[in-house]
């Protein structure tokens, strides 16, 4: 029991640290980006909260397997039909098209 509420105590410690350098919350513990959080709060207002789609956009828990890694950080930097462009750029692009292309 005790340990318990220790090892609680510390991993909010550590959860805590790990934002405390990062405006955005999209880094792992290491310092890199982690693909699948920037996803789930840059593009799921309109890919849904479970990225299963909504209306006319697609579903991107699925997109890995109609797109590769290439083509999906095609689509995030210059949009496409009612896809805005450039919503997320650099690293955490890369990372999202990275994580994004796992997901079939
Ligand atoms: C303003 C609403 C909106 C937002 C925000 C948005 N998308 Fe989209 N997205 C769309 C629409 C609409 C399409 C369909 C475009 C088409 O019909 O060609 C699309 C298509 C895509 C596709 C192609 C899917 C396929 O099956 O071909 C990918 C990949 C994608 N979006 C990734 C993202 C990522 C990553 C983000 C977050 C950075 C994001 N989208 C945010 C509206 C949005």
């Amino acid at each position: 029991m005790k340990k318990r509420l220790l090892a609680t105590l510390l991993l909010s410690v550590s959860m805590l640290a790990a934002c405390g350098g990062d405006d955005t919350g999209n880094q792992n513990a290491d310092g890199s980006i982690d693909g699948e959080k920037v996803v789930k709060s840059s593009c799921a207002t309109c890919h849904g909260g479970n990225l299963e789609g909504k209306g006319n956009t697609p579903a991107l828990n699925d997109v890995g397997a109609r797109l590769s890694e290439a083509e999906i950080l095609d689509v995030i930097e210059n949009g496409r039909n009612g896809m805005p462009p450039g919503l997320i750029k650099g690293e955490e692009a890369e990372a999202a098209a990275k994580w994004l292309a796992e997901q079939k």
